[in-house]
Order: structure tokens, then sequence, then C-alpha cells
């Protein structure tokens, strides 16, 4: 509706009803509050969507805790104060997927407390078996190496492995599996207390002296663990390399003096 007042008359009438106390103006037509369509509400499955996607995710259970195998296992083998002890640890040792495809652990042979200890990688087909380290073909050789520097694992040498349990397809030791272990090998050590430690191949050097290069590392005396250890050609590898044998001689000659002396 076109007003009928001029400017100064109507701002003059604004004032005055400002001056009583007017704070809302209304239109001049009435408003049907009946027919005023009422303010949508929100469906209430989408309020509970959108609270679902504001609301944190709670979940059911915690979540599973990462542990760390290697603080397991020297938990483990801390806590065994005898070779018979450390055996009975690592049968129960739970965090090594080895165990799960094993059908036995391989812990030791020979004669602890014997003067050369001997560390081989891990349990093949026949050691895994026999629950034995070296009964299979390596082993074989092995034992002649040893009698040919009058050491045998029935009177006076100590046998083990890195991996007490056979990897699958006999893959090589991952650093991971090395890494997790190494607690029980260390342990065994201090408790078979020998005067020498004998590595063959490169996954024993890896895990006793932190490197690899087995061709290098042969016939050259290092230390570890507080001993005198010789890295030697692993006898399975002599048995595809039957050239190297004169290495190895040279190296159980070298094994015979230490002894000796
Ligand atoms: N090779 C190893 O390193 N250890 C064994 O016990 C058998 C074969």
């Amino acid at each position: 509706m076109e007003s009928q007042l001029d400017y100064h008359t109507a701002k003059a009438l604004l004032e005055w009803q400002v001056e009583f106390g007017v704070t809302e103006t209304i239109s001049d037509v009435p408003v049907n509050r009946f027919e005023v369509a009422p303010e949508p509400k929100a469906k209430p499955v989408l309020v509970a969507a959108a609270q679902a996607r504001a609301a944190p995710v709670r979940p059911m259970h915690p979540a599973p805790v990462e542990v760390d195998g290697t603080v397991l296992a020297r938990a483990a083998s801390a806590g065994a104060h005898d070779i018979a002890a450390l055996k009975v640890a690592m049968a129960g040792f739970e965090a090594c997927e080895l165990k799960r495809g094993a059908r036995n652990l391989v812990f030791a042979d020979g004669t602890p407390g014997a003067r050369v200890m001997v560390i081989g990688e891990a349990p093949g087909r026949e050691e895994d078996r026999d629950g034995l380290p070296f009964v299979g073909a390596a082993g074989q050789l092995l034992d002649k190496m040893l009698g040919a520097i009058d050491l045998s694992r029935t009177e006076n040498a100590y046998l083990t492995n890195v991996l007490p349990w056979r990897p699958p397809q006999n893959r090589e030791a991952t650093p991971e599996e090395i890494a997790m272990l190494l607690p029980f090998l260390e342990r065994h050590v201090t408790l078979a207390k020998p005067d020498f430690l004998v590595l063959m191949g490169n996954v024993a050097c890896q895990a006793v002296l932190g490197k690899r290069g087995i061709t290098r590392l042969r016939g050259e005396w290092d230390e570890a663990m507080g001993l005198p250890v010789l890295p030697m050609f692993h006898p399975a590898y002599l048995l595809r390399n039957p050239e190297k044998k004169r290495e190895a001689w040279a190296d159980l000659l070298s094994l015979k003096v230490r002894l000796r002396d």
C-alpha cells in the first residue's frame, strides 16, 4: 500500500512510536498464523546420521597392542638360569611365526660346556623332523670336519643354530627373525660357556657379528659376545662348492691351534 504521508511526517510518527517503546514493526496486512507453513523439522534419521558422522568412533575392544618379539625373547631368555630352562623357555615362545610352521624345536646337540660352540643358520627338513641340529647331509659333513681336528658332538663340541625353527621352504632367515631370536642365542652362549664360537655361514655372522660377506670374513678371528669367534664356510655351501674345502681345512687348523694354546 502506497504511503500517503510525506517523509517528515512519517519520520516524526516513527520516532513517536519508538519513544513509546515500540520494538517491532508489523506490516499493515495481518498475518494468518494458521495458514503459515510450520518450520520443517529435520528428519530424525538425518539427525542420527549427522550425529554418527560427528561423534568419535568408539571401538568395541581396545586396539591390539603391538608386541615387540625381541623384548619378549629377552625377557623369556633372561629368566632361564640353565640350558634346560632355556630350552623350555624357547619351546614356550609364541611370538615367532616360524614356530607354527615347524614340526619341532631344534634347540641344540652335543656337549654343553664344550670349549667349541658351533652356530649354524636354521634347521632343514631332517633337523625339523628329528628336533636336532645338523643331522642332514650338511651335518654329516660337519661331523667329518670336526672329526678332522679331534672334535665330536658326543664329546667336545656343542651345536646350535640362529633359528630354532625351520623356515618355510628352507628360505633364508629374515633380519627381523634374526633380531627377534638373538636374545635366546646370546643367553644360550652365556649358559653354555664355550671358549670359542664357530660361525657357519652368513646368517650366523649376521646374527653374532652384525655383518655378512663370508668369503671375506672366513678364517679371520673376530670377537663377539665376549669370545673369540671364527667365521667359516657353511658345510652346505661346501657340499655345493667342494673346491672351497681347502679354505675350510685351513680354518679348522687355525681353530685346532687355538684349542691347543
Ligand atoms: N644347516 C644349518 O645351518 N643348521 C642345521 O641344523 C642344518 C643345516
